[in-house]
């Protein structure tokens, strides 16, 4: 896992770094399957980043009660900005996988932030997850898909080296979510790819 507040040195200029280096493609995959979220219930949102993901959440559905679960405090607190103060319907939590505080969610998103582990800890980490998602629930995931491009593999192989040393990340590699999702019981429903299939956005519900 990246270690607690391990993305803090970089929280200030991660936005526009992504942008910089990926122009909009990030934001559209994030924003492809945010319609299909519900209208009530309660929603995850773990790695959120800076929280410009969270502002486009509650305006599209302020009916939903979000919990937001960042392990840097720095990325927490660009979040809280992003939400009017007398906004109620959001829960910040700084912490980890092991901090989500409910079970039951109606939808769990999770935006590269599955890249930041290595295989061990993906494992665990998606595990508890899906413990955590409501029967009937949707797990919407946006990350990179390595397509065997070599300016793809380039690319994805410098952000390790760069998140390695200013984020003490801890996956060294690029993996394929896909099986991950199939051992856990997920079924694809829905997905879009971006940046000639760099970047992914894909729509999971459990197989019940
Ligand atoms: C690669 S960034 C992605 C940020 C955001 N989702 C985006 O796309 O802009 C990964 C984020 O996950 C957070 N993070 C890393 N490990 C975490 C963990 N175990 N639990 C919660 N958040 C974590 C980092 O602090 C960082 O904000």
């Amino acid at each position: 896992m990246a270690r607690k507040g391990g993305f803090d040195a970089v929280a200030p200029l991660y936005d526009t770094l992504s942008y910089v280096v990926f122009g909009n493609a990030l934001k559209r995959a994030q924003l492809a399957f945010l319609e299909h979220l519900p209208t009530t219930g309660r929603a995850l949102v773990i790695g959120g980043g800076t929280g410009w993901i969270l502002k486009e959440v509650v305006k599209r559905r302020p009916g939903l009660q979000v919990d937001y679960v960042e392990a840097s405090e720095k990325m927490l607190a660009l979040s809280r900005r992003k939400v009017a103060s007398d906004n109620h319907q959001v829960n910040f939590i700084h912490g980890t996988e092991k901090s989500v505080p409910s079970s039951d969610y109606d939808c769990i998103i999770t935006n590269f932030f599955l890249d930041v582990f290595s295989e061990n800890s993906l494992k665990r980490v998606m595990s508890l997850l899906r413990e955590k998602l409501g029967s009937g629930g949707m797990w919407i995931c946006t990350d990179f898909r390595s397509a065997g491009k070599r300016n793809h593999q380039f690319l994805i192989w410098l952000m390790h080296r760069f998140f390695g040393l200013f984020a003490s990340l801890e996956a060294n590699r690029l993996l394929d979510f896909r099986p991950f999702f199939d051992k856990e019981g997920m079924i694809l429903k829905e997905e879009s790819e971006f940046r000639n299939g760099l970047i992914f956005s894909a729509l999971y519900r459990p197989n019940e």
